[in-house]
């Protein structure tokens, strides 16, 4: 896949559980230490919530008071998550009553890809059916065991949303590259139910390779170098594997790291880290963003996509 539609990103917004976990409180009841976490993910703290829905509308409702837009202009919801409220309805049905919207609404899973593969489907659909609010938002500590310290160390609960609009401009462009390969799902998977399993020296490696080879695509797709690229925001799943990511790109200055305050949030983490480059002031002027996941599948998605400060309000 290459050019999908011609939008741009013009509000983002976050909503975070109340109740923080920080690592000292996991060390109390898991064979485990803030030394180790720290040094090996990144973290420091995550948050742990209970309601997807209401973290996904809030989230939400902050991008589009940002971007300036009414809940009667928003031509559809796409909410991607791993870790819905039930299995039936859809997640994104509680948040279009939450919001009082008047749109169609769907749940998307790609795991940790979730956000970049919604980003790319309201891209494809903005030209049609007006602004298009994509969330990605996570309880991943629902299928997350307690007891299992490799993953238990790893993964918290958030949201991130933001507003896509149609453009007629050609820098407008979105270009993304999407993909799976279905035979790795061993390496992290979740039975219906159940806890998620991970080999996590193999996640790892396949991450690494995964979000560099699918960046680069994209980006040799677009005829777009990385020095053109304003924003580098890989998927948040481990510092040291966003680090590799953005090394091998050549993208460490444009890199957004964001998995200290929030740990691995895996559909909300772009959008989380987004909102935080935009309270940095990473945001103020418009720039092109390279947005890229990889995650259970395993899953792999990238996505270049300008940002648009929004207009003041008239
Ligand atoms: N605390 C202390 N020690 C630990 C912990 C822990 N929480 N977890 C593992 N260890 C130990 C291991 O038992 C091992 O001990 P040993 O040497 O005595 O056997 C040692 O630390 C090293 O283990 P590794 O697995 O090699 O550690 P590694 O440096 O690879 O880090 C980690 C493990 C953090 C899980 C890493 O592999 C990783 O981040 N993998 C990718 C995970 C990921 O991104 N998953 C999510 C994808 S997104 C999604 O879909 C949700």
């Amino acid at each position: 896949m290459s050019k999908v539609g011609r939008a741009g990103v013009v509000g983002v917004g976050a909503a975070l559980p109340d109740t923080v976990i920080t690592n000292t409180d996991l060390a109390n009841i898991l064979d485990t230490s803030d030394v180790w976490i720290q040094s090996r993910t990144g973290i420091v703290e995550r948050r742990i919530g209970e309601s997807n829905a209401q973290l996904a509308a809030a989230a939400a409702l902050k991008a589009m008071s940002h971007a300036n837009v009414g809940r009667r202009d928003i031509g559809l919801l796409v909410l991607a998550t791993t870790s819905p409220d039930r299995h039936v309805p859809a997640t994104s049905a509680s948040v279009q009553d939450i919001l009082g919207l008047s749109c169609g609404a769907f749940d998307l899973n790609a795991a940790c890809s979730g956000f970049v593969y919604a980003v790319a489907v309201a891209a494809s659909m903005a030209g049609t059916l007006g602004p298009i609010v994509v969330v990605g938002s996570e309880i991943l500590t629902r299928i997350t065991s307690s007891t299992d310290r490799s993953t238990a160390v790893l993964m918290g609960d958030g949201a991130g949303a933001v507003v896509l609009v149609a453009s007629d401009d050609d820098e407008d462009e979105v270009w993304a590259d999407l993909g799976v390969d279905g035979s790795l799902e061993s390496l992290l998977y979740a039975e219906l139910g159940g806890h998620m399993k991970m080999n996590g020296s193999e996640v790892f490696r396949n991450a690494v390779r995964m979000g560099t080879e699918s960046a680069r695509r994209v980006l040799d797709e677009a005829g777009i170098s990385m020095a053109e690229v304003g924003l580098f925001v890989p998927h948040q799943a481990n510092s040291r594997i966003v680090d590799a990511i953005a090394h091998r790109l050549g993208a460490d200055r444009q890199c957004v790291r964001a998995i200290e305050k929030t740990g691995n949030t895996s559909a909300a983490s772009i959008p989380l880290a987004l909102s935080k480059a935009m309270e940095e002031g990473r945001l103020d002027h418009p720039k092109r963003l390279l947005l890229s996941g990889f995650g259970a599948g395993m899953t792999w998605a990238s996505a270049l996509v300008r940002w648009r400060p929004p207009e003041a309000p008239k």
